[in-house]
């Protein structure tokens, strides 16, 4: 057993995730592990090669080919696929649109768990994602789930877009979004659920350091 205390944050798409988890990483000197983008660049190494999205074989074969790395360096958060640098990659509508099919399948969750369950064994951690507090880190020290009305969420994308010189529609994104969290809370195996033992945070009206502030402090009680 290993003794690292890790931070479980759950949440829809576009609730503050990894915004929220990179700031309270920093704020207590904890590593980020952003386990949604480890599903992003398995999805874009399908949508690179090829590899049919229906083949859960095919996509495992796949992932045991693909070293993902999570790194954090002054140039921000990157994630490398096989050493090349995709941060910006897996964000597309491509990917955006595939990654919750590829994500739905045991093997490939099993697989990326495993990965998720070992760095979070080697040092104290925050890691936010879908099934964080629910499978992979049942005994997490602080169980975070966050929410945010999906009108809202998909303003903040859009925002977030058009901030970043992106074409955005707005109705699109909505239903996009609000396809991807029907697929991410239905699937079989480690739906998006909160669990029973988080504390959920409903962010539609809060600023990020609000939110960052209230769970930093959620942490400090914890793990003081
Ligand atoms: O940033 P955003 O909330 O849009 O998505 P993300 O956290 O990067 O996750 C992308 C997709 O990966 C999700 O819609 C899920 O389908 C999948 N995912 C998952 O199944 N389990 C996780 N722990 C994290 C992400
Ligand atoms: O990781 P997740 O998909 O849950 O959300 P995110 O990528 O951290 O946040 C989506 C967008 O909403 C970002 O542009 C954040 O800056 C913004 N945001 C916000 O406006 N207010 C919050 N309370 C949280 C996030």
């Amino acid at each position: 057993m290993s003794d690292s205390v890790n931070i479980a944050i759950d949440g829809p798409a576009g609730a503050g995730k990894s915004t929220v988890a990179k700031l309270v990483s920093e704020e207590l000197g904890f590593l980020y592990i952003d386990t949604g983008a480890m599903y992003r660049a398995l999805t874009l190494a399908a949508i690179r090669e090829n590899v049919n999205t229906l083949n859960e074989r095919d996509l495992s074969e796949l992932l045991s080919q693909c070293r993902i790395q999570l790194l954090v360096d002054q140039n921000g958060s990157r994630v490398l696929l096989n050493d090349k640098d995709v941060t910006t990659d897996i964000r597309s509508d491509e990917v955006n649109k595939a990654v919750s099919l590829v994500s739905s399948y045991q093997s490939v969750r099993e697989e990326m768990v495993e990965r998720q369950r070992q760095l979070a064994s080697i040092t104290n951690s925050v890691l936010d994602g879908r099934d964080i507090g629910t499978f992979v880190l049942p005994n997490a020290r602080l169980k975070v789930f966050l929410t945010a009305t999906v009108t809202e969420r998909a303003r903040r994308r859009h925002e977030e877009q058009l901030s970043k010189g992106m074409p955005s529609d707005y109705e699109q994104l909505q239903a996009d979004i609000a396809k991807r969290d029907e697929l991410d809370s239905t699937r079989a195996f480690a739906p998006l659920k909160k669990a029973e033992d988080a504390v959920e945070i409903d962010t539609t009206t809060l600023s990020i350091a609000e939110v960052a502030q209230a769970i930093t402090d959620l942490a400090k009680e914890r793990t003081l």
